[in-house]
């Protein structure tokens, strides 16, 4: 039995010796290195090649190695009834945390404008008056939830759409069929959903024409949420001010992208969080244990639901 590690192109080292340091007796592998495809019993994910599960005829738990599993269950040799497991880390938690905060008070802050002035030497004051918008976070899970009492307790309004409503002090939900009421009210929109074909495009020329004008978009959950030419129109119409995009539907941004060529568009390259190797690989290894006895796996993601 082993475990095989298929992450192209990112050095893994760390995520290695930690499942070795933990799990002393078993094999660890990093594709494509590969003694035995029949020997693979648990594989760790990102950015797989699509297909490649099909090789591996008795694995029994699949782990993402971030948060994110539409890498997995978008992959059609995703083989059925295997459990599939994501990171879930207070280390990821909070880095997200920081970016979402950055962003926001960016935003509320106009730095872009500042950015602007400072290229034409303008000292500048009258503009600046302070606002009072209302960030709606799309997305009230492990990484939302956080970010919105964070943003909350900056004395932000805060409104937050999941699926589920929430309760959650200061903090104003909305479930999954009030997506209109919820964008209506939004100035500043964070997008924090799973990419689902629930949620793919989500972000689209109507979903603009129902936010108030000169709205901002972060956009930090996955590129696919985003149509991009609808948010390219809805900057140029006005509806939309400024955008701070971290997760593009190509990766990276080619270098003709019209974004690049936008000052009110920030990118950074989907650097929001990032996984901590070891913290991931202690919880895969816990899994592992908890595989081989029999007891339920932490972090297991609900297929049907797609997160
Ligand atoms: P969770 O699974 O914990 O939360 C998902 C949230 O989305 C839940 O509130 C859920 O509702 C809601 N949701 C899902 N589907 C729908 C729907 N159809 N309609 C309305 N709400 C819906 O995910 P995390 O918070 O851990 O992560 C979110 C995403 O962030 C990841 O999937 C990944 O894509 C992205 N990410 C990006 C990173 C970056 O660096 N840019 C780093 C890490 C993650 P409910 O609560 O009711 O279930
Ligand atoms: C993740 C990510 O899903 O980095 O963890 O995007």
């Amino acid at each position: 039995m082993s475990i095989l590690i298929i992450v192209p192109g990112r050095d893994v080292t760390l995520l290695k010796n930690t499942l070795m340091h933990e799990l002393p007796d078993t094999p660890i592998e990093v594709w494509p290195e590969v003694a035995d495809p029949s020997q693979v019993e648990v594989v760790v994910l990102w950015k797989h090649p699509k297909g490649i599960l099909s090789d591996f005829p008795r694995l029994k738990v699949i782990c993402s190695m971030g948060a994110g599993v539409d890498h997995i269950l978008l992959d059609e040799s995703l083989p059925p009834q295997i459990p599939v497991i994501r990171v879930v880390d207070p280390e990821l938690t909070r880095m997200m945390r920081k970016y979402v905060v950055m962003a926001v008070t960016s935003i509320h802050k106009d730095i872009f404008a500042f950015y602007n002035q400072k290229k034409s030497g303008k000292w500048f004051q009258d503009f600046y008056p302070d606002s009072d918008p209302v960030i709606g976070i799309l997305g009230m899970g492990e990484l939302g939830k956080d970010a919105a009492m964070a943003l909350y307790h900056l004395g932000y309004k805060v409104i937050g759409w999941s699926r589920t409503i929430k309760d959650i002090q200061g903090i104003i939900s909305y479930e999954k069929k009030d997506l209109k009421s919820f964008v209506n009210r939004s100035n500043i929109i964070v997008n924090l959903l799973p990419l689902t074909p629930e949620t793919r495009g989500i972000m689209n020329e109507d979903f603009f024409s129902q936010l108030p004008l000169q709205s901002s978009i972060i956009n930090v959950g996955r590129g696919e949420h985003l149509i991009e030419e609808d948010l390219i129109e809805a900057i140029e119409n006005g509806r939309v001010k400024s955008a701070i995009l971290d997760v593009f539907s190509k990766e990276p941004l080619p270098l003709d992208h019209p974004f690049w060529k936008y000052d009110q568009v920030i990118i950074t390259p989907h650097i929001a969080s990032i996984t901590n190797q070891e913290n991931a690989a202690i919880q895969i290894a816990e899994n592992f244990k908890r595989y081989k006895i029999g007891q339920p796996l932490i972090n297991e993601v609900d297929i049907s639901l797609g997160y």
